[in-house]
């Protein structure tokens, strides 16, 4: 199946790539599973824009670049955060209804944002800008929307399937996740848009499908990744023993949300930074809850907003208020209760400001890359931008250089003469299991070299078998999710191992000082 421009993933990024293609290109989307099973349906308290007359964008970069401790690349984060008002205006265009106070966008305020400067709809923006998107490209002739179809790998020359020898990428094999065939998608560009690995972890706010697809299908094909080492854990993910994954926001601080030790009865961030308190960056506010749990052997913090109006609180957090009183918890009088969950990937595919990464014929976008934006922690609501403006690069790539972009070679069908069924689904289960808990017990909030060394020993382990099975049996989704899922465990186990300082979101006991010089965690395969 041939279309101009392959894109792999149907979130903010791919979908942004996709429209702004189209003007002039046929376009693909795959989608493994639904067209709305990505973090961008999820997301909740918004987009970081400087738009209001008292912000600048120095105080946003600056922001950006003290949250990222000085990891970030400064031309990209100004190339990104200049952008962020067309951005928002464009959105507007595509039907996203922000909030809005007599007349001008509604900004609410999170960790580590210095002023007031984040763009929503209510607390469920992530839906609307989803929905935006996807009615616009399903509105569009020139783009094919493809759910229910994983990814399996790039195609390109190195793969031993096709008759290139140069490394090009010409579109993807993937799983018709409903008639289990494998198909070819070629393609003169691709643009890689499949989001982050927070599957890893055991307690993840991200979506089933987070499984690090996109970074490890680039990986095999030869692409550099970097800072993978930097995951990033939310501080208030809900603490319910049925509901494992349920986000609140960083709003609810940002409206003054309190974090109380529920043993103490205390606010305890005054301990750990007095100044910033509740809105000290993520991975601040991460580690402090941590340390509380840990120091009390605590189950849980509390998260408390019921000293504001009710009325305040139903109309400033409307979903967040309909899931808690389904579970029983009025959030008007009562605490929520919070632990730190895994969030978002800030390590990925290194790309430029073109959205080019080191393998000609791909482009990524969004979570799955390392763009220079966010450096060591991602300042809040700065991922959606960054899926917006990359996406856009992308597109404005590709059809600038279209004229010089090869036609695609002839590309072999996938070759499944040598595997059968699987006999032994089981093994997929166990190894997915044991993979996301020892991530959370070795490579968490807080690492040690042994931990970490642990982490590796057990990857190695585990990838013997599960390459063997794969070279065994015929592919399911849950078998390439399971691959890439440890692909992703092993690069970031093997980033944080060379990382011998604490920056950001990579904090070691062993070494816990941070080096005078930012550098970056740059993997070659
Ligand atoms: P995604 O939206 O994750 O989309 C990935 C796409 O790739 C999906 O369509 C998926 O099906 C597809 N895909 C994956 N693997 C394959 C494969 N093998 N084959 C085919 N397709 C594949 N950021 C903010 O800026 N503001 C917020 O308020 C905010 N809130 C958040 C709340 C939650 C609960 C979470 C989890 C994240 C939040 N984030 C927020 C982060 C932000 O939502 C994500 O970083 C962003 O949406 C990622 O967009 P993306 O397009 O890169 O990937
Ligand atoms: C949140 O609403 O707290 C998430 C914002 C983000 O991840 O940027």
């Amino acid at each position: 199946m041939s279309h101009d421009v392959l894109v792999i993933g149907s979130g903010a990024a791919g979908l942004t790539a996709a429209l702004a293609l189209a003007e002039h290109r046929r376009v693909l989307v795959l989608a493994k599973g639904s067209l709305t099973g990505g973090s961008t349906a999820w997301a909740q308290g918004g987009i970081a824009a400087v738009l209001d007359a008292g912000d600048t964008f120095e105080n946003h970069v600056r922001d950006t670049m003290i949250a990222g401790a000085g990891l970030n690349d400064r031309e990209t984060v100004e190339f990104v955060i200049e952008r962020a008002p067309d951005s928002i205006d464009r959105l507007s265009k595509l039907g996203v209804p922000f909030n809005r106070e007599a007349g001008d966008l509604h900004l609410t305020r999170e960790g580590g944002h210095s002023h007031r400067r984040i763009v929503h709809v209510n607390d469920a923006t992530g839906w609307a800008v989803q929905e935006a998107l996807l009615n616009a490209a399903k509105a569009n002739p020139n783009i094919t929307l493809l759910p229910g179809r994983s990814c399996i790998d790039l195609i390109t020359g190195r793969h031993g399937r096709t008759y290139s020898g140069d490394g090009h990428v010409w579109g993807a094999y993937a799983l018709d996740e409903e008639t289990g065939r494998v198909e070819a998608h070629v393609a003169r560009a691709t643009v890689l848009a499949a989001g982050g690995a927070g599957r890893v972890y055991q307690f993840s706010t991200a979506p089933r499908g987070a499984t690090g697809d996109g970074i490890a299908m680039a990986w095999r094909a030869g692409a550099r990744v970097s800072n993978m080492e930097m995951m990033q854990f939310h501080p208030t993910c809900l603490y319910n023993l049925d509901v494992k994954n349920f986000l609140i926001t960083e709003a609810v601080r940002g409206e003054g949300g309190r974090l109380i030790n529920p043993r103490t009865g205390k606010r305890f961030m005054e301990f750990y930074d007095p100044e910033r308190m509740e809105l000290a960056p993520r991975d601040v506010v991460a580690r402090a809850i941590d340390a509380e749990i840990k120091r009390f052997g605590l189950d849980c913090v509390h998260l408390d907003i019921s000293h504001q109006p009710p009325e305040f609180v139903r109309e400033h957090f409307p979903t967040i208020d309909e899931k808690l009183s389904g579970l029983g918890i009025d959030m008007t009088t009562q605490p929520i209760p919070v632990v730190p969950a895994q969030h978002y990937t800030c390590g990925g595919v290194i790309v430029g400001l073109d959205a080019r990464t080191d393998l000609p014929g791909l482009w990524a976008a969004g979570e799955c890359t390392e763009s220079g934006l966010h450096g060591a922690n991602r300042l809040a609501s700065n991922s959606l931008l960054e899926c917006f403006v990359f996406g856009e690069a992308a597109a404005n790539d590709i059809l600038d250089g279209w004229d010089d972009l090869p036609e695609p070679p002839a590309i072999r069908e996938w070759d499944e003469s040598r595997v059968t069924d699987s006999d032994e689904e089981v093994v997929i289960k166990q190894n997915w299991t044991e993979i996301r808990r020892f991530m959370w017990n070795y490579v968490g909030i807080v690492r040690t070299t042994k931990r970490l060394e642990r982490a590796a020993n057990r990857i190695r382990l585990l990838k013997a078998e599960v390459e063997d099975y794969y070279g065994s049996f015929r592919v399911t989704t849950d078998l390439i999710e399971l691959r890439n899922l440890l692909q992703a465990a092993d690069l970031i186990v093997q980033s944080a191992l060379r990382r011998h300082e604490s920056r950001g979101l990579h904090y070691t006991l062993d070494h816990p000082a941070t080096d005078p010089v930012a550098k970056d965690t740059v993997l070659v395969p």
